[in-house]
Order: C-alpha cells, then structure tokens, then sequence
C-alpha cells in the first residue's frame, strides 16, 4: 500500500491473536500432560519462535492448515519464512502434544529466541529447573536487552545462569538446578520478570512470591489457573505453590489489543472514520490504550462484552478531536507497548501530551524514546525525549519523511498510522518487521482504507 494521507477509514477488522498469550499457551502446553487445542493463535514470528524452541526441547507440536482460508497474504509466507512450509499456511488450530513438567529433553542445538523478549524471559524460567544445560540466544536486538532482571531473581532460587558475553544479556547458558521458592520484590513492572519466576515457582521447593512495584499484564496468572496451577495474587504479589501436575486445555486466544492499538488511533485521527475492531482482548491490565484514547476525547464504545477465561470485547471507533493529556504511574505497564502509537495520537491532538514513567521504552525491541523522537520529528511534529518518556506538543501538520523502523514492529506500524494523515509520501525503512507480531497488517489497514 502507499503510505499517505487517506480520506478515512471505514468497515470491519478481525486482528489476529494476542501475543502474549499465544506464546503462554505453547509453553505452558508443552509442559502439561496431554494435548493442548490452541486456536486463533498468532503465526507471527516471534510466537513461531516460541514453537520452534519447544519443538527442540522435544515437544510436537502441529499447526493444522485452516484448509478453507486461501493463503491470506504475502507477508504471512514471509512472516514464517524461517519455518516449514506447514507454519506458513493460516492455520485452523495448533495441537500441542505436551510432555508434563518433567518431559523436555536436553536440545542437541542452541535454542534460538528470535526478536521475541517473552519467549527469551519466559523460557529462562523453564529451563533454570530442567535436569540438563541449553544455551539460549536471539537476534542483534534480543542481545542487546537485559536479562540481569530474570538472571538474578532465578539465580537467587538455585539456577545457575550466565551471560556468556558478560554483559548481562543473552546469549545465555543456564544450568538447570533444583530450585526453592524466593518472596522477590521486582523493581519493575514486567510480566516477563513475573513470569519467568512463577515458571520457577512450578517446580520449586515451597511458595514462590512475586510482587511488582506496579500491576503488569497477568496472563501467565490467569492461565496457569486453567492449566491447574496453585497461582492467586493478593494485591502487587502473584504467590505460586509447586505443582505436581499441569493438564492440557483447550484455548481460543482473543485478538491482540496492542495490534488493536493501530486502528483504535488511525479511527480516531483520521477525519471521516468509523472503524468495528472485533474480538479484541481488553484484559484491564492491558486496557491503557482504550482509557487513554478516552481521556484525550476519542469516541470509543465497547460492543459485545464477553468472557471466556480473558474478557473480549468488540471495538467502534470513530474520528474525534483529540486533545493531550497526561500519562503516568500505574496506568503505565497496561499500555507500554502502545506508547509509540499514543504518540501518533499526541502529535495529531491539540495541546500537550506528557508521558512520564516510562523508562521501559528504551529497553524493548529499540529504544522506543530515542526512535519515536527521531521519526516525528522527520515529519514536523514537536517531541523532546526525556529520561522515561516524551513531551509533545500536538498540533502541527505533518509531511511525509523516511522512517527508520529500526526493525522494531511497533515502531513500523505507528509510522504507517502517522502517514496516513501526512502530507506527502511516507516511506518505512525495515517495513516487514511487522511480520513479527502482525503480518497481514498492511493489508488490513489498506482494505479500511479503500472503502
Ligand atoms: C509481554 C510483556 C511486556 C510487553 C511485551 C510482552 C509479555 O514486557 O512489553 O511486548 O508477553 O509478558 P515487560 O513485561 O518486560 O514489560
């Protein structure tokens, strides 16, 4: 599609599955007995990462072809082009054929976590407690983000963890050990962090306490519950009693807020929209978008509530005059991954838009501050960093520029929303790197567009 200034965006959207979950439920089901159903999962390539590392850890697991969908686009070949041809095809379901908690094999290789930090964190805390040694790497971004925040909280339980460069990032050797249950005071608020210690705490000597300076996303939480777990919170602290058993289930992911994200503020800051975003998961520790979107006026109604383990909701959105806000404190961690795009909606509102408490931004697939400073800028917008997060001051009109995505795929995505209402041409450098979380993106946005 070319990436400029449209008319307005109208119809429907079904975005594909949550990210976080659809990682959880490849892990969680790998080390349940039985067979896992998982539906609505999401063939990006970090959660092809997921299943590529459990696979190697001796796990089958099968993407079943959707074999009344078409191959649904380009970017969806390209998004699994590492993997086999089967991953590559839409699939109907996926079937986990788990192993239980003590089932994995040592992997003849080293695994590889691709761009994807949840699988890097997440699996840190499976493998601190398996009885053989794996060596855990990812791509020039991945080995660039830290892991001292998982290496000392699951050396403190006994694991013995390394960062083979010394520099307190993957590529990590991790020594599975037996491992006890630890009462940790994480100093950021990170689902990874929290997760990783509670897959910990499965196989720990005694309770394994977690709590947060802020709540974080509580996926793991919620389907470690299913699964059969002995997880609950009281307040900031998810406590976990080692299980004994975990048993399969049957899981159909809700579509993913934070691709929702993109459509929420393209609806919202394009003149002549009116956008049904549908079945999009809207979990209140990952509702920040909708209640920031909200507070800066935009006309957001919420259809067809639902609960099935995760609340879903449908989502209309229609053009509004946006005006800036503050965003800080506890609102934070339930939007973190939408910050790039709430700048797009801040340079597209009146007034000033001030995100503070953010400093997580600079360490995620790039340094979100720096990058997203650098980008609106090239297009006319007024944006100073700061140490955690941004001022801007909305308003000006913005022209097309040539995007540095840094690889990042928010960073792409955000960037496709600001040029719809640029004047001019918008070129993204590293576009595909939406492949990652949502690789028929493009088509999507383009079909709203062309109504
Ligand atoms: C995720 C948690 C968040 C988020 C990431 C996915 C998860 O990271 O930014 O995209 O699936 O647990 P942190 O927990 O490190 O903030």
């Amino acid at each position: 599609m070319s990436l400029s200034n449209v008319k307005g965006l109208r119809g429907e959207v079904t975005i594909p599955g949550d990210k976080s979950i659809s990682h959880r439920a490849v892990m969680f089901g790998s080390i349940a007995n039985g067979t896992t159903e998982v539906t609505n999962f999401l063939q990006g390539a970090d959660c092809l990462s997921t299943i590529d590392c459990f696979r190697r850890l001796g796990i089958e697991i099968e993407i079943i072809p959707d074999t009344n969908a078409a191959v649904k686009n380009e970017s969806l070949k390209e998004a699994s082009s590492k993997q086999t041809t089967e991953s590559r095809k839409p699939a109907e379901k996926i079937l986990i054929h788990g192993k239980g908690l003590h089932g994995l094999k040592a992997p003849s290789s080293i695994l590889n976590a691709g761009n994807s930090g949840t699988t890097t964190r997440l699996i840190s805390g499976i493998l601190a407690a398996q009885p053989f040694e794996t060596t855990l790497t990812g791509d020039a971004s991945i080995q660039k983000r830290p892991m001292k925040r998982i290496m000392e909280p699951l050396s403190m339980m006994g694991a013995d963890i390394k960062s083979l460069n010394g520099n307190g990032c993957a590529p990590l050797e991790i020594k599975g050990r037996p491992l006890k249950g630890i009462d940790y005071f994480s100093k950021v608020a990170s689902a990874q962090v929290k997760s990783a210690i509670l897959l910990a705490g499965l196989y720990a000597e005694g309770e394994t306490r977690v709590t947060e300076p802020v709540i974080s996303r509580n996926h793991s939480e919620i389907m470690l519950r299913y699964f059969g777990a002995d997880v609950h919170t009281e307040g900031k602290t998810a406590i976990i009693k080692p299980a004994a058993d975990l048993y399969a289930q049957s899981i159909n992911v809700p579509g993913d807020i934070s691709s929702a994200a993109y459509f929420i503020a393209a609806g919202l800051i394009v003149p002549n929209s009116e956008i049904l975003i549908k079945n999009v998961g809207v979990n209140p520790t990952r509702d920040g978008i909708i209640k920031t979107a909200i507070a800066m006026g935009g006309d957001i109604t919420l259809l067809n509530q639902n609960f099935d383990g995760e609340p879903t909701a449908d989502i209309l959105v229609r053009s509004s005059s946006l005006h800036g806000i503050t965003i800080e404190g506890d609102i934070i961690p339930t939007l973190i991954d939408e910050l790039p795009v709430i700048n797009i909606m801040a340079a597209a509102a009146s007034g000033t838009t001030v995100i503070k408490d953010a400093a997580e931004l600079k360490v995620k697939e790039s340094d979100r501050i720096a990058v997203m400073v650098e980008n609106l800028s090239k297009m006319g917008a007024d944006i100073m960093g700061t140490d955690d997060g941004m001022i801007i001051k909305g308003g000006k009109s913005l022209h097309g520029a040539i995007i540095d995505s840094y690889e990042d795929h928010r960073i792409a995505m955000s960037f496709a929303v600001a040029s719809l209402i640029a004047d001019g041409e918008t070129t993204i450098n590293g576009r595909d790197c939406v492949n990652i979380s949502y690789p028929s993106f493009y088509e999507d946005l383009d079909r709203l567009c062309s109504f």
